[in-house]
């Protein structure tokens, strides 16, 4: 019985939704809650590997003014370089996708950069706004959207036209090429109107793209530091968290800017039995979690780009014959074995319903959360070590999630260059694109202790030391809290979008 109230409950959630259709609002809305909490003072290595969250400035924020009637929000962060993986995720997907940008502003090369980057009120945040007041005893409150919704499609357009006149710096403007900052933001201006004008032009009827286009929720963000070794070590979790605030629905999933969900996720998100499947799952706790695949490594640039896009585009039998060919291949199954075994991918091969698997250590998927629920994660994680592992640790072990893998959803990885870190881990050639950067980490510091020592060799004592330490309170049952930084947390106590019903 309980249960079964628990689902109507749920349905009723999910048929009441709201429909966050303003699209300038929220915009403002985050930045301005972001924006208040934040500290100007530059940050320095030694801060963060001394514990010190990162420093965000939210320079711009775009969000479509397009209604939403689908019940996930993706949610990615990225590194400039990466906007063109954003582009393919959001023309494969129907749903709102969420993405926060990343640019690091190193003032050893010109202390000028963000000069004007400043803490503002955020009185202009949307607590006190009709229609987003979630204590007005309206049960229905998922709806309340709705009523005003034509006033601010209004507002939406006229703040965005404005908005268009401050950024669009003409083409070939010297000040945009030399100023990172104005370029960032022309750069995701374009993307943003790009994703528009394509959805627009599908809506009129061009179908030639299955799914085309997201509802995109842009954020830029810029950090200031005074030295360069955290230039290439990326705030990685902390942008993820940021990232996480532009999600409205009831259903989350991170998926990283190389990842590619299959596109019968569009049928499944609009599938009613599918959604009140995973919402019940996701509520127990339990993260919905596709299998990921990634090419194999002998095959050319070009052959690879094409098996991405038929295991993403084909059926699951596609996939398994494509893995039966070797032209697929579990993610990382070379290099992590233990990353993604625990999917134990010849089970899912025969599979046609989700079963569930017992967490190891390691495990690494991509998933699905009832987003209210999601704990959100630890910042002191920068780069590319234990970032993700050690979210899906905490949800095993201290929010005792389970894991449900979907029998007929899948991700695909977009192959890239590795990033340095990456490199360094692997102990890869390093040559070619990822040099400079590889050359950045090698450089010496010297920490305030006299130890001499280089940025990659105390990055990785400092996230293995903290990876040690979480692993350690969470086997023995002890407090474990991670780290988010004011910013984030102020968001999420205002955002109307983030209070629980
Ligand atoms: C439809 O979209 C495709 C891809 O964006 C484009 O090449 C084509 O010109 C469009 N067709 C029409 C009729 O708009
Ligand atoms: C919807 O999803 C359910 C459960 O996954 C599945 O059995 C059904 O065939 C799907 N319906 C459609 C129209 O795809
Ligand atoms: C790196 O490249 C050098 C020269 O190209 C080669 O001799 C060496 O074996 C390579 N090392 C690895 C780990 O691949
Ligand atoms: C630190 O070590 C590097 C490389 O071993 C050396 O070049 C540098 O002079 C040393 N710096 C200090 C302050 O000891």
């Amino acid at each position: 019985m309980a249960s079964q109230r628990r689902v109507a409950a749920l349905v009723l959630m999910l048929k009441a939704w709201i429909i966050w259709a303003v699209g300038a609002d929220e915009a403002n809305m985050l930045r301005s809650c972001w924006n208040a909490n934040y500290n100007s003072t530059p940050v320095m290595f030694e801060d963060w590997i001394s514990g010190h969250p990162a420093r965000l400035y939210m320079v711009d924020a775009w969000w479509s003014p397009r209604r939403n009637s689908i019940p996930l929000t993706i949610f990615t962060m990225m590194s400039l370089d990466r906007l063109s993986m954003l582009e393919s995720q959001c023309r494969g997907y129907i749903g709102p996708i969420s993405a926060a940008v990343y640019i690091p502003l190193v003032l050893e090369h010109d202390p000028n950069l963000g000069h004007d980057f400043t803490a503002t009120s955020d009185h202009a945040s949307g607590d006190e706004r009709h229609g987003y007041d979630r204590d007005d005893g309206n049960d229905n409150n998922y709806g309340d959207g709705d009523s005003d919704g034509g006033e601010g499609d209004d507002e939406a357009a006229n703040v965005l036209v404005g908005r268009r006149r401050h950024i669009q710096e003409p083409v070939g403007n010297k000040e945009s090429h030399t100023d990172p900052v104005a370029l960032a933001r022309a750069k995701l201006q374009n993307l943003f109107d790009q994703m528009e004008e394509a959805a627009a032009a599908h809506a009129a009827g061009n179908n030639s793209l299955p799914g085309c286009c997201c509802q995109l929720r842009l954020m830029l963000f810029a950090e200031r530091m005074s030295d360069s070794p955290l230039s290439t070590i990326m705030p990685t979790n902390a942008m993820r968290n940021a990232a996480m605030l532009g999600a409205t629905t009831p259903l989350s999933a991170m998926f990283d800017a190389d990842l590619a969900p299959c596109t019968k996720i569009n049928d499944l998100v609009q599938n009613v039995s599918w959604v009140q499947y995973i919402s019940k799952e996701a509520t127990r706790p339990s993260i919905c979690i596709p299998p990921a695949w990634e090419t194999r490594g002998h095959l050319q640039p070009n052959s690879k780009n094409m098996v991405v896009q038929r295991a993403i585009t084909g059926a699951k039998a596609d996939v398994l014959d494509m893995w039966g060919r070797s032209e697929l291949q579990v993610f990382q199954v070379n290099l992590c074995k233990h990353c993604h075994k625990t999917f134990d991918h010849s089970r899912w091969a025969k599979e046609d319903l989700p079963y569930t698997v017992q967490h190891t250590l390691g495990f690494e998927p991509w998933g699905i959360l009832w987003r209210l629920r999601d704990p959100g994660y630890d910042e002191r994680f920068r780069g590319w070590l234990y970032d993700k592992q050690t979210h899906v640790e905490a949800l095993a072990r201290k929010h005792r999630y389970t894991f449900t893998v979907l029998p007929d959803l899948w991700v695909v990885h977009r192959p890239h260059k590795k990033v340095g870190i990456v490199q360094l881990y692997r102990k890869s050639n390093v040559t070619g694109d990822g040099s400079m950067e590889v050359e950045a980490l090698l450089r010496p510091v010297v920490l305030s202790n006299g130890k001499n020592t280089t940025v990659y060799t105390a990055y990785r004592h400092y996230m293995d030391s903290m990876r040690h330490n979480l692993r350690s309170a969470l086997a023995a049952r002890q407090p474990y809290e991670p780290q988010q930084n004011a910013q984030f947390l102020h968001c999420k106590s205002v955002l109307p979008w983030w209070q629980q019903g």
